[in-house]
């Protein structure tokens, strides 16, 4: 039987660089492959610290879903959903909460350390943390399992969150039946991005990001301000291209004469703003096709609506399918 595939994304910004060279590459790759193909706009996820929020997470699984085909995932291998519109997920969490203990949530590791970032920020003692939040692994094994999901390409960050749906999967299937697919992960190969300010980590909080969707201007300001060698000051004086990231990007988008840059910077042969300006013009030329795309899915929302009105309809089917199914061996089926 082919495999399924079951990935998502909370919808709470637009796509950047770490998503393109990390989870989106893996995405353009699996989606050429024979898999049955679903990625999941995580809607419902992005309410658990974006309740008060709704108008910008609207916003955001339009945007993303623009995104999305705009780096050329197809609508017609892949099944884009949105998860509120699968009510069966919904559903499922409350039927799993019973088979997850509140230690076993708070030992999971992502949870502990979001838990952990958000005390960091507000600075209190847990008490903004919500249930939804603490159970929001329980959701996930839901989102996984509706579908039969059974590779799931995720970042490392998300391991301890596959590990938990496998533990709710096998205390399921022990009790009743064999009816849930206990999923493996699929690990992305690739590094990942640094930020423009030499940040290990490429993210929106961060404020170090270049998205996809950014304009020429945009562009320009943001690596103007890249970080450089902090030792070269003038134009000519040597510099080590390793510790700049603008030497990173020139490579990360495959400069064509970068040993050229490479000896040029170490030689001190090479000023800092020209380097700069050589990558602005080579990054709109990487990013032009998918502006070009993303122009387009802009002036045809409608279309970005249809995608996700197809997607949520076999999404739905399936989800029903495997439903009547739990029901019935947890013998809930009047
Ligand atoms: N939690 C994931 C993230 O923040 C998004 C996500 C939601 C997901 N549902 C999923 C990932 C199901 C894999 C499978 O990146």
């Amino acid at each position: 039987m082919k495999e399924t595939i079951l990935t998502g994304i909370r919808p709470t910004g637009n796509l950047h660089f770490g998503h393109l060279f990390g989870a989106c590459n893996n995405w353009l790759k699996l989606q050429e492959k024979d898999y049955e193909f679903y990625l999941e706009i995580a809607d419902v996820q992005a309410l658990t610290d974006h309740f008060h929020e709704p108008e910008m997470v609207r916003r955001n699984v339009y945007e993303l879903t623009t995104d999305i085909l705009s780096i050329g995932i197809d609508p017609n291998k892949v099944h884009i959903f949105i998860q509120s519109t699968i009510p069966e997920i919904a559903e499922l969490t409350v039927f799993y909460s019973n088979l997850v203990t509140m230690a076993r949530l708070y030992r999971n590791p992502t949870v502990k350390t979001e838990i952990a970032q958000k005390k960091a920020i507000f600075g209190n003692d847990g008490e903004s943390v919500t249930y939804g939040f603490v159970g929001y692994p329980v959701s996930q094994a839901a989102d996984i399992t509706s579908f039969k999901g059974s590779l799931i390409p995720v970042g490392e960050d998300q391991l301890p969150l596959i590990e938990q749906t496998r533990e709710i999967v096998r205390k399921f299937n022990s009790i009743y039946g064999n009816i849930l697919v206990e999923p493996k992960h699929f690990i992305s190969k690739t590094a990942r991005i640094k930020g423009l300010d030499g940040n290990e980590k490429m993210g929106k909080s961060l404020g170090n990001a270049i998205y996809l969707k950014d304009d020429e201007e945009t562009i320009t300001k943001k690596i103007m301000g890249a970080v450089t060698d902090p030792n070269k000051i003038k134009k000519d004086d040597k510099a080590n291209p390793d510790i700049c990231m603008v030497y990173y990007y020139h490579k990360l988008i495959e400069n064509k004469n970068i040993e050229t840059v490479c000896k040029e910077c170490k030689n001190g042969e090479r000023g800092c703003v020209a380097c700069k300006k050589e990558l602005i013009n080579n990054m709109l030329e990487f990013l032009k096709p998918i502006h070009e795309k993303r122009q387009y899915y802009l002036e045809h929302q409608d279309e970005v609506k249809k995608v996700l009105e197809k997607g949520n309809s076999v999404a739905q089917k399936k989800a029903k399918e495997t439903m009547a199914e739990i029901k019935k061996s947890m013998q809930i089926n009047y």
